[in-house]
């Protein structure tokens, strides 16, 4: 199956739109072959009739299948009937030999963000149902489920996206596309491929890019994409189709790993009100008991060690941490640094940017908390100095921790994500960093973002949780040749395994 993708053509009588750009992309798709074009949004750069009727016009010497939704851009001035009416239907389901394209319409009239309601969502999870045993399975949609780099403030992402990545990735979408931020970039998390189509005709590049779209060739062995820029360059990313996740030999377990997060230690004897803490205790002490018997090497506090950072709850939580045996490195949330806890924190539980190593094991704490806010960032400065101090390591295995999320989590919103997560995301991948370990929005996850197994955590005793199974930890074990991330309950201890990963360097 050989696919011609574009998107964001904002199609207009105005600077916006590059129409020489567009021409020459219609011009290789007809020197093709190509089996489909599957365009991801923005076809018009405001929704308005006459950039619909243009819209139409240009596109009419399409003569393959051709797969089109709206944008939030095609949801301005009231262009939506608009777009049904020239365009087409804006949701729906493509279904060809042994593919199926589902695609679906994010954008909300008169906004930037994007949103998937729950009817579109169950049409998705219905089709893909349905669709279960086709060979090739593709969602197209305009917003981008995973952060991408380069775009300032991953503010305007699906607000459900964690949902929809849990979704495509138990269903087993071999492809997911969509546009909306005008740079191109590919990522493959477990086995998904999902690939962001830069601007093919807009003038609103980003970083000096130029105009690009997408040739995407997939066969049983492998998806490969192309991104070819107007100006000539190419880049090429090649990625094995549904890798066997089936190991004989984990080989010996060379470290374990506990990762906790949201403890949110508070007073709870002070007030004589009824008991207002978000600090759960007995969950509290019972995981401490589940920690020191289970042989931990190491435990790592993603941060939301206090309920707010206030005198008496970092004393209480000195000493209530002492109680873990094993020895613990920290990252800061922003509650952890509000009030006095900026210095609190560093008088009790020292730098706020902490590392550890040992061994082979090198992991490095990044502060992404700031001052009064629950907002994260990580900054320029700070991510240059990072990756160059990761970089000087010797260590064969090397993972970062921080609080903030650096891809969205299921039954969560996105409040959570990094602000510069496309960056953090995009570096911690291309440097191949073995482990990412994130410790906010109160649900585990765990998957595999190229070669960077990024692990998040549900709270550990904060009332705050929204995992059905109830308060718990991570154990991230790492054998010679994979590695097992199982969520331990809090309360009770038992335990349920998140997944096996084969390690980057393994032998097996
Ligand atoms: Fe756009
Ligand atoms: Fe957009």
């Amino acid at each position: 199956m050989k696919i011609f993708h574009i998107s964001d053509t904002h199609i207009s009588d105005d600077k916006h739109f590059n129409k020489n750009a567009l021409e020459k992309a219609l011009r290789e798709l007809n020197s093709g072959p190509y089996d489909i074009v599957i365009h991801s949004g923005d076809v018009t750069e405001s929704g308005r009739l006459e950039q619909y009727r243009k819209a139409e016009k240009l596109f009419k010497g399409i003569d393959i299948p051709f797969v089109v939704i709206p944008g939030n851009h095609d949801k301005r001035s009231g262009g939506f009937s608009l777009y049904q009416e020239y365009i087409g239907e804006a949701n729906g389901v493509k279904e060809g030999g042994d593919s199926v394209i589902i695609y679906v319409d994010t954008g909300v009239p008169d906004a930037n963000i994007g949103r998937v309601g729950m009817s579109k969502f169950e049409m998705i999870r219905d089709n893909l149902h349905k669709y279960q045993k086709k060979s090739i399975k593709i969602v197209n949609v305009h917003h981008h489920i995973l952060p991408v780099p380069r775009a300032g403030r991953e503010r305007n992402v699906l607000s459900n996206a964690g949902d929809l990545l849990e979704l495509f990735l138990k269903m087993d979408v071999d492809l997911v596309l969509s546009g909306h931020r005008h740079y191109p970039n590919v990522h493959k998390i477990e086995d998904t491929v999902i690939v962001n189509a830069g601007t093919v005709s807009g003038r609103k590049t980003r970083h000096g890019e130029a105009n690009s779209y997408n040739v995407i060739e997939i066969d049983e062995s492998e998806i490969k994409v192309t991104t070819q820029r107007m100006k000539s360059s190419r880049e090429v990313n090649s990625f094995p189709r549904k890798e066997s996740k089936v190991f004989y030999d984990f080989g010996e377990r060379e470290f374990r790993i506990v990762q906790v997060s949201n403890t949110f230690i508070s007073s709870l004897t002070e007030s004589r009100l009824p008991n207002t803490t978000k600090f759960k205790h007995t969950h509290y002490t019972n995981a401490v008991d589940s920690i020191n018997n289970i042989e931990a090497d190491l435990v790592v506090h993603c941060g939301g060690i206090v309920e707010e950072g206030i005198s008496r709850n970092y004393e209480l939580a000195d000493e209530y941490l002492s109680r873990i045996e094993p020895p613990i490195v920290y990252t800061p949330a922003g509650r952890d640094i509000n009030y006095l806890g900026y210095h609190l924190f560093q008088e009790y539980f020292g730098n706020l940017d902490q590392s550890y190593a040992e061994d082979d094991i090198f992991l490095q704490g990044v502060s992404s908390a700031q001052y009064d806010s629950p907002v994260g960032i990580v900054g320029d400065t700070e991510r240059k100095e990072l990756f160059k101090k990761m970089n000087e390591r010797e260590e064969t295995f090397k993972g970062l921790f921080l609080h903030h999320n650096v891809v969205p989590i299921p039954h969560s919103r996105e409040k959570g994500l990094l602000e510069d997560s496309g960056d953090i995301l995009r570096k911690v991948v291309d440097e191949n960093i073995d482990l990412v370990l994130t410790g906010t929005s109160s649900h585990p996850f765990a998957a595999k973002v190229g070669n960077t197994l990024v692990s998040n955590v549900n709270a550990l005793s904060s009332v705050y949780q929204r995992s059905r199974y109830g308060n718990s930890f991570n154990l991230v074990d790492v054998y010679n040749n994979a590695i097992v991330i199982s969520e331990i309950n809090s309360l009770w201890g038992n335990r349920r395994l998140l997944g096996i990963w084969k390690r980057n360097n393994s032998n097996d």
